[in-house]
Protein backbone atom coordinates (compact mmCIF):
# COMPACT_ATOMS: atom_id res chain seq x y z
CA UNK A 1 0.00 0.00 0.00
CA UNK A 2 1.28 3.53 -0.88
CA UNK A 3 0.18 7.00 1.04
CA UNK A 4 0.83 10.05 0.07
CA UNK A 5 0.73 13.36 2.30
CA UNK A 6 0.72 16.16 0.26
CA UNK A 7 -0.09 20.14 1.56
CA UNK A 8 0.21 23.59 0.53
CA UNK A 9 1.01 26.52 2.50
CA UNK A 10 1.66 29.99 3.06
CA UNK A 11 2.91 30.71 6.38
CA UNK A 12 4.18 27.15 6.99
CA UNK A 13 1.29 25.98 9.68
CA UNK A 14 -0.16 23.53 7.31
CA UNK A 15 3.22 22.07 6.40
CA UNK A 16 3.76 21.68 10.44
CA UNK A 17 1.00 19.71 10.58
CA UNK A 18 1.87 17.76 7.82
CA UNK A 19 5.02 16.93 9.58
CA UNK A 20 3.13 16.03 12.48
CA UNK A 21 0.71 13.95 10.82
CA UNK A 22 3.67 11.83 9.01
CA UNK A 23 5.00 11.50 12.70
CA UNK A 24 1.52 9.80 14.25
CA UNK A 25 1.35 7.29 11.10
CA UNK A 26 3.64 4.78 9.99
CA UNK A 27 2.87 3.76 6.50
CA UNK A 28 2.64 7.13 4.91
CA UNK A 29 5.13 8.49 2.70
CA UNK A 30 6.71 12.02 4.05
CA UNK A 31 4.86 15.48 2.95
CA UNK A 32 5.35 16.86 0.13
CA UNK A 33 4.66 20.56 -0.76
CA UNK A 34 2.12 20.30 -3.83
CA UNK A 35 4.15 23.47 -5.26
CA UNK A 36 7.09 21.06 -5.68
CA UNK A 37 5.27 19.00 -8.31
CA UNK A 38 5.41 19.30 -11.66
CA UNK A 39 1.82 17.41 -12.43
CA UNK A 40 -0.25 14.97 -10.93
CA UNK A 41 0.49 11.51 -12.07
CA UNK A 42 1.67 10.29 -8.67
CA UNK A 43 -1.69 10.54 -7.01
CA UNK A 44 -2.78 7.80 -9.41
CA UNK A 45 0.07 5.34 -8.26
CA UNK A 46 -1.17 5.70 -4.74
CA UNK A 47 -3.87 3.54 -2.65
CA UNK A 48 -4.27 6.49 -0.03
CA UNK A 49 -4.08 10.29 -0.31
CA UNK A 50 -3.81 12.76 3.02
CA UNK A 51 -4.10 16.23 1.64
CA UNK A 52 -3.20 19.42 3.76
CA UNK A 53 -5.32 23.02 2.18
CA UNK A 54 -5.60 26.15 4.18
CA UNK A 55 -7.90 28.98 3.74
CA UNK A 56 -6.90 31.95 2.87
CA UNK A 57 -9.75 33.31 0.28
CA UNK A 58 -11.95 34.70 2.65
CA UNK A 59 -15.39 34.47 1.52
CA UNK A 60 -14.96 33.26 -1.71
CA UNK A 61 -17.13 30.34 -3.53
CA UNK A 62 -14.21 28.89 -5.74
CA UNK A 63 -10.22 29.44 -5.53
CA UNK A 64 -10.95 29.60 -1.67
CA UNK A 65 -7.53 28.10 -0.59
CA UNK A 66 -5.56 31.12 -2.12
CA UNK A 67 -2.54 28.55 -2.67
CA UNK A 68 -1.58 26.55 -5.75
CA UNK A 69 -4.34 24.27 -4.27
CA UNK A 70 -6.40 26.52 -6.02
CA UNK A 71 -4.95 25.59 -9.51
CA UNK A 72 -5.09 22.17 -9.15
CA UNK A 73 -8.69 21.55 -8.70
CA UNK A 74 -9.68 21.28 -12.13
CA UNK A 75 -7.24 18.66 -13.14
CA UNK A 76 -7.26 16.69 -9.93
CA UNK A 77 -11.34 16.41 -11.01
CA UNK A 78 -9.92 15.23 -14.39
CA UNK A 79 -8.24 11.48 -12.97
CA UNK A 80 -9.47 8.16 -12.09
CA UNK A 81 -9.13 8.13 -8.52
CA UNK A 82 -11.69 4.97 -7.99
CA UNK A 83 -10.71 3.13 -5.09
CA UNK A 84 -8.56 5.07 -3.71
CA UNK A 85 -9.35 6.46 -0.21
CA UNK A 86 -8.41 9.95 0.58
CA UNK A 87 -8.59 11.73 3.41
CA UNK A 88 -8.15 15.91 3.69
CA UNK A 89 -7.21 18.53 6.57
CA UNK A 90 -7.98 22.06 6.85
CA UNK A 91 -6.08 24.63 8.50
CA UNK A 92 -8.55 28.01 9.66
CA UNK A 93 -9.20 30.52 12.34
CA UNK A 94 -12.34 29.81 14.07
CA UNK A 95 -11.97 33.37 15.59
CA UNK A 96 -11.37 35.83 12.99
CA UNK A 97 -12.81 34.13 10.66
CA UNK A 98 -15.77 32.32 12.29
CA UNK A 99 -17.86 33.06 9.37
CA UNK A 100 -16.00 30.96 6.72
CA UNK A 101 -13.82 28.46 8.91
CA UNK A 102 -11.94 26.13 6.93
CA UNK A 103 -13.78 26.84 3.66
CA UNK A 104 -11.56 25.63 1.24
CA UNK A 105 -11.11 21.48 2.47
CA UNK A 106 -15.24 21.35 1.03
CA UNK A 107 -13.73 22.68 -2.15
CA UNK A 108 -10.94 20.18 -2.17
CA UNK A 109 -13.10 17.20 -1.22
CA UNK A 110 -15.78 17.86 -4.10
CA UNK A 111 -12.79 17.51 -7.01
CA UNK A 112 -11.45 14.25 -5.54
CA UNK A 113 -15.01 12.43 -5.14
CA UNK A 114 -15.13 14.31 -8.93
CA UNK A 115 -12.92 12.05 -9.51
CA UNK A 116 -14.54 8.95 -7.78
CA UNK A 117 -12.40 8.99 -4.72
CA UNK A 118 -13.51 6.94 -1.87
CA UNK A 119 -13.46 10.03 0.89
CA UNK A 120 -12.67 9.09 4.55
CA UNK A 121 -11.76 11.04 7.63
CA UNK A 122 -14.85 13.19 8.43
CA UNK A 123 -15.27 14.88 11.84
CA UNK A 124 -17.55 15.60 14.43
CA UNK A 125 -17.90 19.26 14.55
CA UNK A 126 -19.23 19.51 18.27
CA UNK A 127 -16.08 20.44 19.55
CA UNK A 128 -15.34 23.27 17.87
CA UNK A 129 -16.53 27.32 18.56
CA UNK A 130 -16.93 28.97 14.79
CA UNK A 131 -20.14 30.67 13.43
CA UNK A 132 -20.62 29.04 9.80
CA UNK A 133 -18.06 26.85 7.65
CA UNK A 134 -18.71 25.54 4.14
CA UNK A 135 -17.02 22.45 4.73
CA UNK A 136 -19.73 21.48 7.45
CA UNK A 137 -21.92 18.66 5.64
CA UNK A 138 -24.71 17.58 8.13
CA UNK A 139 -23.39 17.58 11.88
CA UNK A 140 -19.47 16.54 10.60
CA UNK A 141 -16.40 18.46 8.82
CA UNK A 142 -15.68 16.45 5.47
CA UNK A 143 -12.02 15.91 7.00
CA UNK A 144 -9.93 17.60 9.99
CA UNK A 145 -10.20 21.31 11.06
CA UNK A 146 -7.04 22.39 12.98
CA UNK A 147 -7.00 25.64 14.09
CA UNK A 148 -3.37 26.84 15.06
CA UNK A 149 -4.74 30.35 15.72
CA UNK A 150 -6.90 30.10 18.35
CA UNK A 151 -7.55 26.83 18.96
CA UNK A 152 -3.53 25.06 18.85
CA UNK A 153 -4.06 23.66 22.84
CA UNK A 154 -6.85 21.83 20.90
CA UNK A 155 -4.41 20.22 18.00
CA UNK A 156 -2.39 17.23 19.48
CA UNK A 157 -5.62 15.43 20.34
CA UNK A 158 -7.13 15.89 17.65
CA UNK A 159 -4.48 14.68 15.45
CA UNK A 160 -4.30 12.00 18.01
CA UNK A 161 -8.47 10.93 17.67
CA UNK A 162 -7.55 11.83 13.88
CA UNK A 163 -5.74 9.59 13.22
CA UNK A 164 -6.59 6.88 15.48
CA UNK A 165 -9.56 7.00 12.77
CA UNK A 166 -7.55 7.32 9.39
CA UNK A 167 -5.58 3.48 10.69
CA UNK A 168 -9.21 1.98 10.48
CA UNK A 169 -10.22 3.54 7.53
CA UNK A 170 -7.23 3.58 5.34
CA UNK A 171 -5.54 0.05 4.40
CA UNK A 172 -1.76 0.34 5.15
CA UNK A 173 -1.47 3.11 7.90
CA UNK A 174 -0.95 2.27 11.53
C1 LIG B 1 -5.76 37.55 5.23
C2 LIG B 1 -6.15 36.25 5.89
C3 LIG B 1 -7.31 35.61 5.51
C4 LIG B 1 -7.72 34.42 6.13
N1 LIG B 1 -8.93 33.86 5.79
C5 LIG B 1 -9.38 32.78 6.48
C6 LIG B 1 -10.68 32.25 6.24
O1 LIG B 1 -11.47 32.76 5.43
N2 LIG B 1 -11.08 31.17 6.96
C7 LIG B 1 -10.27 30.58 7.90
O2 LIG B 1 -10.69 29.61 8.53
N3 LIG B 1 -9.02 31.06 8.14
C8 LIG B 1 -8.55 32.14 7.46
N4 LIG B 1 -7.30 32.63 7.71
C9 LIG B 1 -6.42 31.93 8.67
C10 LIG B 1 -5.43 30.98 7.99
O3 LIG B 1 -6.10 30.03 7.21
C11 LIG B 1 -4.61 30.27 9.07
O4 LIG B 1 -3.74 31.19 9.67
C12 LIG B 1 -3.84 29.05 8.55
O5 LIG B 1 -3.29 28.37 9.65
C13 LIG B 1 -2.73 29.45 7.59
O6 LIG B 1 -2.12 28.28 7.11
P1 LIG B 1 -0.72 28.29 6.36
O7 LIG B 1 0.31 28.86 7.32
O8 LIG B 1 -0.43 26.87 6.04
O9 LIG B 1 -0.87 29.11 5.13
C14 LIG B 1 -6.89 33.82 7.11
C15 LIG B 1 -5.70 34.47 7.49
C16 LIG B 1 -5.34 35.67 6.91
C17 LIG B 1 -4.08 36.36 7.40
Amino acid sequence: MAIGIYFATTTGKTEDIAERLHGLLSGANPPKDLSDLEDLTEFSSLDGIICGIPTWNTGADSERSGTVWDSMLEDIGALNLNGKKVAIFGLGDSSTYTENFCDAMEELHSYFKKAGATMVGYVDKSSYTFDESKSVVGEKFCGLAIDEDSESDMTDDRLSKWCNQLKDEIPGLS
